[in-house]
């Protein structure tokens, strides 16, 4: 438990000293995943950042529960939901993970490929299944209701600008370049707004809009993993901000599967908070260069890593700058 002073907000949950050990977990994915830029080796890349992850998270004082993984036990190896992750001595604890956020980002040495981890208290991470995720992200400062998955998207970015005092031209809205998107991006040009496409990582994506004085993003649009969904709820609750979110559940088989995980209503439109409620920690460390963090360095006597780290109890945002001696 947190010794805090005493704050209207009550006591935080979650101990904010696995702020650093997160970082280090972070951190040792994506310098192994780094080893694995421009390779064209996705599958590597990924297996390197979950082993590296893995190892680094066990030695974290915590009793942790995989929530978001690399998959079902019959699936993934490591990092599966359900996988009791932490040397057991410390709080209970769920864990999101995705050690390498853009696998082909980094195969391809493009920008923004992140290692990622969020932690919550039990129970505040959605299970949320393997299938697509429609979002809508906006950051903080707006009043509610100024997004609606519902509504057309061009409605949403016309209400944002009219909310932030500006011309709906000055708005910029992040989309996955996905034939899929194609009407959205239509929409939007057809009003005005600029459209910043991405070729994946839309975690990254959903943290932009959220720090738009950094980025010049202001809203994230589209469909994307589920998991990923969460993580980037996860972080938004740190950052502040709204999101809305539907499982795409258009099978028998992806209703089931997510019946099984305790989801009733397939259609229901999630708010941040029940995408990632309570107390979360948010950790993610640059494998490639990106808008927000720089990837690894590497250097022959030493290696360089930028990590982006925060805390919804106290929204404190943390840069942390690591350079780590290379073995010889
Ligand atoms: P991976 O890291 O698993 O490759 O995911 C990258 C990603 O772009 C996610 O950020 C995004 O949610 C998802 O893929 C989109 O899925 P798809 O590539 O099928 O459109």
């Amino acid at each position: 438990m947190d010794k805090e002073h005493f704050h209207p907000k009550g006591p935080a949950v979650v101990d904010r000293s696995l702020t650093l050990e997160m970082v280090r977990v972070t951190e040792r994915a994506a310098i192994a995943a780094a080893g694995w830029r421009g390779k064209g080796d996705e599958k590597a890349a990924d297996r390197a950042a979950v082993d590296a992850m893995r190892a680094e998270m066990n030695q974290m004082d915590i009793a942790g529960r995989i929530v978001i993984g690399e998959g079902e036990r019959d699936e993934a190896p490591m990092l599966f939901i359900g996988e009791e992750v932490g040397n057991g001595n410390g709080p209970q604890v769920d864990i999101a993970v995705d050690p390498l956020e853009g696998t082909t980002l980094c195969a391809k040495n493009q920008a923004d490929s992140l290692a990622v981890l969020a932690l919550a208290e039990r129970g505040g991470l959605l299970h949320a299944p393997d299938v697509y995720m429609q979002k809508i992200a906006i950051g903080p400062g707006y009043p509610e209701g100024v997004i609606d998955i519902d509504e057309p998207a061009s409605d949403s970015a016309l209400k944002l600008a009219k909310a932030k005092g500006v011309d709906v031209s000055e708005i910029t809205v992040c989309i996955l370049d996905r034939p899929r998107h194609a009407q959205i991006v239509e929409e939007m040009r057809k009003v005005g707004a600029s459209v910043k496409l991405i070729y994946d990582g839309d975690i990254a994506g959903v943290i932009h809009a959220a720090m738009t004085d950094d980025t010049g993003i202001d809203m994230y649009m589209g469909t994307g993993g589920a998991p990923e969904g969460v993580l980037g709820a996860a972080a938004l609750r740190c950052l502040g901000g709204q999101m809305q979110g539907r499982l795409v559940l258009d099978t028998a088989e992806k209703r089931e599967r997510s019946e099984r995980l305790g989801i009733s209503d397939p259609d229901k439109i999630y708010g941040v908070k029940e995408l990632a409620s309570g107390d979360v920690l948010f950790a993610a460390t640059g494998v490639t260069n990106g808008s927000m963090l720089r990837g690894v360095q590497i250097r022959p006597h030493s290696v360089r890593t930028s990590t982006i780290v925060m805390r919804s109890w106290s929204k404190t945002l943390r840069w942390v700058d690591a350079r780590h001696q290379r073995d010889d």
